[in-house]
């Protein structure tokens, strides 16, 4: 039976990080959707569609067959349902992202039962990297190609040189 997983974030934006998990989770599921979606809690640099695109451009990238990419606004828990997925999948990187990650990963399961949150642990090189460290490296004109993909990179860097 094919099963497919969400992978959802607000990739804001998309980093190496978030790639390697895309690559585990590709492992385990006959289908992965990459899932662009919005955190009320945050105020992202780049438009859900610009976010959108470049998950695109970098997730084709890596060439697997089984990669699709969407996005959603509302609940993880409705576009989970609505695609079929059986899984959700979270990258875990430290003890401080768990308390949140585990609220997330209850209410997600009252929502939508047949669906479980799975944690994926990024490569160590990735365990401390996030969007937000990317954008203030970028910000602040260091080098921020070992932490993103080409495409990111220059849209970053460009997003920025505007805002300067
Ligand atoms: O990359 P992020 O910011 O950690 O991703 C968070 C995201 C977008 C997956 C999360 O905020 C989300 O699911 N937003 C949609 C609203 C929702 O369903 N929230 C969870 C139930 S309260």
């Amino acid at each position: 039976m094919d099963k497919c997983a969400v992978y959802p974030g607000t990739f804001d934006p998309i980093t190496n990080g978030h790639l390697d998990i895309v690559e585990r989770a590709a492992k385990l599921f006959s289908k992965i959707i990459v899932a662009v979606g919005e955190n009320p809690e945050k105020t992202p640099l780049f438009s859900h569609n610009e976010r959108f695109e470049l998950v695109k451009e970098a997730v084709s990238a890596l060439e697997l067959p089984n990669i699709t990419v969407g996005q959603f606004t509302g609940l993880l828990a409705q576009y989970a349902q609505d695609t079929d997925a059986t899984a959700i999948i979270r990258g875990l990187r430290a003890v401080s992202d768990f308390e949140h990650e585990f609220q997330m990963a209850l209410a997600n399961r009252k929502l939508f039962p047949d669906a479980e949150t799975v944690f994926l642990m990024p490569s160590e090189p990735f365990v401390y990297l996030n969007s937000s460290m990317v954008k203030v490296i970028a910000r602040n004109d260091g080098n921020i190609s070992q932490f993103v993909p080409p495409c990111v990179e220059k849209a970053l860097l460009e997003k920025i040189g505007g805002i300067k």
